[in-house]
């Protein structure tokens, strides 16, 4: 995979990214890590426009981080309440407009489904998804498998739990669908009938012949697991919150979970993070969340870079 492949590109699902273009991106960003002066301030002559019309604070804030040590001009509009978005203005519209503006490239956060693929068609510049409703984070995803590969020194073979709300959680289709690529995962999706694995996933992956389980009970899953990725239940997308109550709370990470898994066991988290993982776990060998979130830097410092041909 060649880095031209990636100018101008846009970035909406891991689906569009095969293991070589993900291996290539994960490669790039321990470069940009190792060597962050290489890549400062090589893209002076460009503006990156970030239109976040859900709240964020670590997609915006590496993006923008990112953008920053590129040496890119910002285009920020993170309040819907003070654009004419609130006036009742189309995502269409509003794309064009900041089209308009000499951009040349859109980070955007929606809480609509398939803004992202939307604003992409009707937009000429590169549109980066910066989470997409219930379906899609894929650059999420991408710094989640920069983490377990450097935390685990491979993502080849790794065991995955993923406990909490997969039905409305953005993060736990992206990153299922990227590891997808790569060789021997085994996932097994932890949640509550409701709040289970979306059928599309299922579809994904049993077509590319992924090995995954379903199950409702966290503890006897902990000692097969390398990976325990912990979400957040997504309260503001339930349809019915008499549904939210009935499931808030139904599982809590804390070390008496951890005890039950392996010594080397990773617990990640996209953050933020609410009632579902003890603050004690931040004391621990276990927590990788923290420096998960991190490298949002080195890994959106590098989509940037390949998009915007630095
Ligand atoms: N993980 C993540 O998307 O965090 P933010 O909502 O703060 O951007």
């Amino acid at each position: 995979m060649a880095v031209e492949g990636f100018l101008n590109r846009d970035v909406i699902s891991t689906k569009d990214f095969s293991r070589e273009e993900l291996d290539l991106i994960l490669n790039t960003a321990k470069d940009v890590e190792d060597n962050a002066g290489k890549y400062r301030n090589t893209l002076t002559d460009k503006r990156v426009a970030l239109l976040f019309l859900e709240p964020s604070t670590r997609t915006y804030g590496s993006f923008e981080a990112s953008a920053v040590n590129l040496g890119c001009k910002i285009l920020s509009n993170r309040n819907p309440a003070v654009t004419s978005i609130s006036k009742g203005e189309t995502l269409h519209d509003t794309i064009k407009m900041i089209e308009s503006y000499d951009t040349d490239c859109i980070v955007l956060r929606d809480r609509r489904l398939g803004s992202s693929r939307f604003a992409a068609e009707v937009s000429e510049l590169p549109v980066i998804n910066g989470g997409s409703g219930s379906r899609e984070h894929p650059t999420q995803a991408m710094l989640d498998l920069y983490t377990v590969l450097k935390e685990r020194g491979a993502i080849d073979g790794v065991k995955i739990g993923f406990v909490g709300d997969l039905r409305y959680g953005r993060t736990c289709p992206s990153l299922s669908y990227a590891l997808a690529g790569y060789d021997d995962v085994e996932i097994s999706f932890v949640a509550p009938p409701i709040l289970q694995v979306r059928r599309e996933v299922e579809i994904f992956l049993k077509q590319r012949g992924v090995t995954y389980t379903k199950l409702t009970e966290l503890r006897g899953a902990m000692a097969n697991l390398d990976v325990l990725y912990v979400t957040r239940i997504q309260k503001e997308r339930f349809p019915d919150p008499t549904d939210y109550e009935r499931v808030k709370g139904s599982y809590v990470v804390d070390n008496s979970v951890l005890a039950l898994g392996k010594k080397e066991l990773g617990v990640m988290h996209p953050l933020p993070r609410v009632d579902e993982l003890s603050p004690e776990v931040d004391r621990t060998n276990h927590a990788w969340y923290f420096s998960q979130a991190a490298n949002g830097i080195p890994v959106r410092t590098t989509i940037l870079s390949l998009v915007l041909g630095g």
